[in-house]
């Protein structure tokens, strides 16, 4: 059994009002995020992560791994380093995302707009759909790189327009002088409800409100 394997069974996952709970983990992890369908874990002494999905979306540790393995001759995407049943060990990435760069006002630049939809056009190259781009799957590490995570969607046929709307939300808002550059999390989310609220709504109309 390999070290990475020992690390992600001595995860323990639990359940608490139908949410994924953590009730233990080795001493050498550190939590370093949460997700819609994962734990991450920092791996001390090392420049790694540990993506322990939880139960019932361990299918996407394989599926995340076949699309990291399309892309890692991309820079802006994380080195993977192993798959196992419901887990993946990728680079860790010293930066924030985006929607900490929003929480704490941290400038993003149209440069690193422009970094993301290379990064973007690159893995179209390989021949995938990029999905599910948004502000927490986005990082600018300390010298100001782009990396892009959380890519197990990529393969999904369906068209999802997430960027193109952060992008929109960019150089219409943002952009603007008066537009604030520090904003609460509550807010940010409050914002997202509402985009899924009414992209879900559109799917179901059909896009006729
Ligand atoms: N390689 C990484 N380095 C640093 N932080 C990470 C890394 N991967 C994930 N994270 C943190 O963990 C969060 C959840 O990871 P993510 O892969 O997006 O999980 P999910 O698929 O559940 O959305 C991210 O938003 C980010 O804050
Ligand atoms: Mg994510």
């Amino acid at each position: 059994m390999s070290l990475f394997e020992k690390l992600a069974q001595s995860i323990v996952i639990g359940n608490k009002c139908n949410r994924p709970l953590i009730i233990g983990y080795d001493d050498s992890l550190t939590l370093a995020g949460v997700g819609r369908s994962a734990f991450v874990f920092k791996i001390q002494h090392t420049n790694k992560v540990i993506k322990v999905f939880f139960p019932e979306h361990q299918h996407l540790a394989k599926e995340e791994a076949e699309v990291y393995k399309d892309i890692q001759h991309i820079d802006y995407y994380p080195v993977l380093y192993e798959v196992g049943m419901n887990y993946i060990v990728i680079d860790y990435i010293d930066g924030y995302t985006f929607f900490e760069c929003l929480t704490k006002g941290i400038e993003i630049t149209e440069e690193e707009i422009k970094k993301v939809d290379l990064a973007l056009t690159l893995a179209r190259k390989q021949g995938l759909n990029p999905s599910d781009i948004h502000l927490r799957n986005i990082l600018i590490t300390s010298t100001k790189e782009i990396i892009l995570i959380d890519v197990a969607r990529f393969r999904q046929l369906k068209t999802c327009n997430q960027w193109l709307d952060l992008k929109i939300a960019f150089y219409r808002f943002y952009t603007k002088r008066f537009f604030p550059k520090k904003i609460p999390a509550f807010i940010l989310n409050c914002i997202a409800a509402l985009y899924k609220f009414f992209h879900r709504k559109n799917i179901i109309t059909g896009g006729i409100s």
